[in-house]
């Protein structure tokens, strides 16, 4: 049966759990309650959409406890995960990348960016869930800020067992990146400054169990989303899973990518999107042998 998701008590328990003066304050004031709320209202669409179906009633939660958590974190400036979150460390705004300033959208609880990550943590979440015993190897192409997996692994109980590398070229995203890091406790995640798309880059790395293609195929031509499609496996396991994602603007080239998948072999576990021109999320386990990793491939190249 289908029962009302509990917030509240989910929230009071984080306040229990995480303590703080600071915290308990914010609550007070209902900063904190509001932004849980705003949380809160999308997550009921996310299931309308069939995003988050009724029977997984328990994600919803954790969902929920992750985010809140992250909010209370972000709140309290004694906290040692108050290296903003979403807020790059430069202080003279006009000083800060393009790419920086692009992720001010998680800042906004209810842009599609923000929504984006959920469903993004979500499923990274499941596939650490479901990956075999032992050392599990993730890899974040362009991975900005790192929102995604370190907002993940700061808290997941097996994150101890996570060796991640994040690929990111842009000074103040692996600045935050790396501080983000460090504040959350999670050594096994590693940030290179490096160009994502050339595979020499993930050398040391692979393969990866999970490999992550998140706000990359908008940005590039689609002979390059093509040609990262075809050669993605290079790079992982088998039964590897990938996560992309691509925006539903006119052009949606989000068929054509599901189908290039298909052509080599991935078996899509999900496919997540609130609809036309909003973000779409694919979650892939690749269900053909792997190719041979080969360090001189060019994958992709930024359009901007
Ligand atoms: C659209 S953002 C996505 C960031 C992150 N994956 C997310 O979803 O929050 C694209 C990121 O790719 C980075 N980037 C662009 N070209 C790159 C390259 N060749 N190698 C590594 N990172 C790159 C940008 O600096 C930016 O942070």
């Amino acid at each position: 049966m289908r029962r009302g998701l509990p917030w509240r008590p989910v929230a009071d328990q984080l306040l229990v759990r995480t303590g703080g003066m600071a915290r308990r304050q914010a609550w007070r004031t209902g900063s904190t309650r509001r932004i849980i709320g705003a949380v809160a209202r999308y997550l009921p669409g996310l299931s309308l959409i069939g995003l988050l179906s009724s029977d997984d009633l328990w994600r919803h939660e954790r969902t929920l406890a992750h985010h809140a958590c992250i909010i209370l974190r972000s709140m309290d400036p004694t906290s040692a995960g108050a290296t903003r979150d979403t807020q790059p460390m430069a202080t003279n705004d006009s000083a800060r990348s393009y790419w920086a300033t692009w992720h001010d959208a998680y800042d906004d609880p209810e842009s599609d960016l923000s929504q984006r990550l959920i469903a993004v943590q979500h499923r990274l979440t499941d596939a650490i869930d479901q990956a075999p015993p032992g050392a599990i190897r993730v890899i974040s192409a362009c991975a900005g800020q790192g929102h995604d997996v370190i907002g993940v692994l700061r808290s997941h109980p097996r994150k101890s067992e996570v060796h991640a590398l994040l690929v990111e070229s842009d000074d103040d995203n692996v600045r935050v990146a790396r501080a983000r890091i460090a504040a959350a406790g999670i050594p096994g995640v590693d940030v290179r400054q490096a160009d994502a798309g050339n595979t020499g880059t993930y050398r040391d790395a692979i393969p990866a169990d999970v490999l992550m293609f998140c706000g990359i195929f908008g940005n590039v031509s689609d002979e390059d989303v093509r040609r990262t499609v075809y050669n993605a496996s290079r790079l992982c396991t088998p039964q590897a899973t990938v996560l992309w994602t691509r925006h539903r603007r006119d052009p949606d080239r989000t068929d054509q990518i599901r189908s290039w998948f298909a052509e080599v072999g991935y078996e899509e576990l999900a496919f997540d999107s609130p609809g036309p021109d909003r973000f779409a999320l694919g979650t892939l386990r690749l269900a053909a042998p792997p190719l041979a990793y080969r360090s001189d491939l060019r994958l992709f190249t930024f359009r901007t």
